[in-house]
């Protein structure tokens, strides 16, 4: 069973959506810590309810980025992490923690990364004229949204979609692609050649996506 510590800064919509796959039995995994920079996130309340034991850190506490990251990596070790999913943690990595878990840390953007990496990507979506957009889960690096990518989702965009009814279409997926992601890490499925994560057994689709639909078809 595969070990996992999760990092939150918000609503946690992404961290229930784990819990529940955990739950459902669809996901062989057990979250050991759920990591905070937010002690008011609504995410640490989801924890809670489900006995998962929860840790804050707050950026007053330890402002120097190294510092910070030098004690996320101790509990997660302490909490015999092998996993760490970023799950809406809004804080940038400094290459201290990078670098302790190697390919072992997950997150997910609402985007279909490489475009748009960084924050206010729905709107910006929108704003480019892009028929599609959609969400990334990727392994972190040094970078920032720049990882190697595990899975995506393609979500089309509407004329009359605004930022908020985007985020929402795109946020159903991430809860289904996120607990995909991890099934496949825990089941030793994914390798990495360069930039490209090849997946053992992967199922792909076939066919292709066209916004808008073509009317005579
Ligand atoms: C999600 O949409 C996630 O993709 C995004 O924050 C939201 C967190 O929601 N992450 C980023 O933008 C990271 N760059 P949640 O707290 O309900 O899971």
């Amino acid at each position: 069973m595969l070990t996992i510590g999760v990092l939150v800064s918000g609503s946690g919509t992404n961290l229930q959506s784990i819990i529940d796959s955990i739950e459902a039995g669809c996901l062989d995994a057990r979250i050991s810590v759920v990591l905070s920079d937010n002690p008011q996130a609504h995410a640490l309340k989801r924890a809670e309810e489900h006995g998962i034991k929860t840790c804050v850190i707050t950026k007053k506490e330890l402002p120097k980025r190294e510092d910070y990251d030098r004690r996320a990596v101790e509990v997660l070790n302490a909490h015999g992490v092998e996993l760490v999913v970023l799950a809406g943690f809004m804080r940038i990595l400094s290459p201290v923690f990078v670098r302790a878990f190697p390919l072992r840390i997950m997150n997910i953007h609402p985007s279909l990364l490489p475009a748009f990496p960084g924050l206010d990507v729905h709107r910006k979506a929108i704003e480019s004229g892009a028929r599609f957009s959609g969400c990334t889960v990727h392994f972190v690096d040094e970078g920032v949204d720049t990882g190697p990518i595990i899975i995506q989702a393609v979500v089309p965009i509407r004329d009359d979609d605004t930022p908020e009814t985007l985020r929402q279409r795109i946020l159903t997926e991430e809860h289904r692609i996120y607990p995909e992601a991890i099934r496949l890490f825990g089941e030793g499925r994914l390798t990495v050649e360069g930039r490209r994560v090849r997946i053992r057994e992967g199922r792909f689709p076939e066919g292709v996506l066209v916004n808008p639909a073509i009317e005579d078809e």
